[in-house]
């Protein structure tokens, strides 16, 4: 493979001259919105970046400076399993589909779109704050991020311009024309609307939002439908850097916090207070739960029957991939009061995923729980119920405290900012951020990493200013 073609691939673009000619010309809109809607004011800064050249499981990646509007933004899949099968739902067992099933088109590409526009969200919404990085290992991270998000939304184009057609290419198209946060033409998922200014965010992105992204792509990386399952496969591959990112990042945030309080006053010395960063986990992982949307799910059940989105770790995990006789219990709101109703599981699978993702956040909480204890402090931080601040599903337009007891609209207004950041958390969040990129210096606000990328130490020039 050569890392200087114009579009890296695995799936011989070269011998599909139509298809080449589509994504050569999708490129340039693509470079467009890179320079608009990319980080801004580094687009010629060398940074130290792996991209992506293969899908083997020894060096998919290769590391080098590299100025950012010049990364090979590639497409890979995983290789093809021979005699792939549909793993769940109706038609288990029958061959993978290979095309585009006709009656399940829409809803394919309602799932493809829904994923891809957020890839692009994303790096909309942290286009800022490079602005404001702790260091440079920190600069180059969110650099990463940001690449391979471009490289995500590569993926899903590929499979519009491949699978789909006319319409397949105007969503393609659209992907690039909708803005994180803009009135007329948001991203199509909330979280996605959000800002994420300031680093104490980015980090809470990287670790709840993302995570989400795990979990969908697991769901995709089942699917019958094998060159989206085979694409989300490779993408996940990437993504567990995001989710370190996240994870250790809100680590050295909360260790820093812990050193400072055994010295004094948090804020007066320059950190952020505990409080603060609990607030803003709630805030995102109760964003992030409303991703995977309503707890009983009409689609969930179709796109499963369908064999399109199966569960998290689906051959792995279960037995009975039909799943037509369980039911599922969850807590619903019924006369006002939180009680339990049994579900077909198939309309529960929204709420299975979530489920899955819930253990795999609390894991994140108990390491930086370890951190505290690991300084001799003894607060802990935890997650929200998951009834929670939530916008999307059963416990939406209502209201619950941070235990998920079901509360009054006053009641929670009047204790929002026990729970949520406020305006002037946030400002005082933002109020600490001074970029530091002398190399091997590290903002006040938080700890240094325990190690570099890819064998180089801390004090490496991750990115050349
Ligand atoms: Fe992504
Ligand atoms: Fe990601």
């Amino acid at each position: 493979m050569n890392l200087y073609e114009r579009i890296p691939n695995n799936v011989n673009l070269s011998e599909d001259k139509k298809l080449q000619r589509a994504l050569e010309k999708w490129l340039p809109n693509f470079l467009d919105w890179w320079h608009d809607m990319g980080p801004e004011g580094f687009q010629n800064k060398d940074v130290w970046l792996r991209t992506a050249v293969d899908v083997g499981s020894e060096g998919w990646a290769h590391f080098d400076y590299v100025k950012m509007p010049d990364y090979r933004w590639g497409i890979f899949l995983e290789p093809p399993q021979p005699d792939a099968k549909i793993g769940f739902g109706d038609n288990y067992g029958q061959p993978a589909y290979q095309e585009v099933p006709g009656e399940f088109r829409n809803s394919l590409r309602r799932i493809i779109v829904t994923q891809g526009d957020t890839e692009p969200a994303s790096v909309e919404q942290q286009r800022q704050l490079g602005k404001t990085c702790p260091s440079l290992y920190d600069l180059r991270n969110l650099f990463q991020v940001n690449v391979e998000e471009g490289r995500h939304l590569w993926a899903m184009v590929y499979l519009l311009h491949r699978y789909f057609g006319r319409d397949g290419r105007d969503e393609a198209d659209a992907l690039l024309e909708r803005r994180s946060g803009n009135p007329d033409k948001p991203r199509i998922l909330e979280a996605f609307n959000q800002p994420c200014d300031d680093w104490l965010n980015f980090f809470c992105f990287t670790m709840f939002t993302d995570r989400d992204g795990k979990y969908q792509l697991s769901a995709l990386a089942e699917s019958g439908f094998e060159p989206l399952a085979r694409t989300c496969q490779f993408m996940l591959t990437e993504e567990a850097h995001h989710m370190f990112v996240g994870d250790t990042g809100l680590n050295r945030v909360v260790k820093r916090t812990a050193q400072l309080m055994k010295q004094g006053d948090v804020r007066e010395l320059g950190g952020i207070p505990l409080d603060i960063i609990q607030k803003h986990i709630n805030f995102w992982f109760s964003y992030s739960l409303d991703l995977f949307g309503g707890e009983i799910s009409s689609n969930s059940a179709d796109f499963f029957a369908a064999g399109l989105k199966g569960r998290y770790k689906e051959q792995e995990q279960y037995e009975d991939h039909i799943v037509a006789e369980q039911n599922f219990t969850m807590k619903v709101v019924d006369e006002g009061q939180v009680k339990d109703r049994k579900v077909p599981m198939r309309n529960a699978l929204n709420e299975v995923l979530r489920t899955e993702y819930v253990r795999d956040c609390e894991k994140g909480l108990a390491r930086w729980n370890k951190s505290l204890a690991d300084e001799g402090i003894s607060e802990r931080l935890f997650l929200p119920s998951s009834r929670f601040h939530r916008h999307v599903g059963e416990y939406a337009g209502r209201h619950f405290d941070i235990e998920g007891n079901l509360i009054t609209a006053e009641e929670f207004e009047g204790r929002k900012a026990e729970w949520l950041p406020t305006i002037e958390d946030r400002e005082y969040v933002r109020s600490l951020m001074h970029p530091v990129t002398e190399p091997g210096k590290i903002a006040n606000w938080i700890a240094p990493p325990a190690t570099g990328i890819k064998g180089k130490p801390f004090e490496f020039e991750y990115v050349r200013l």
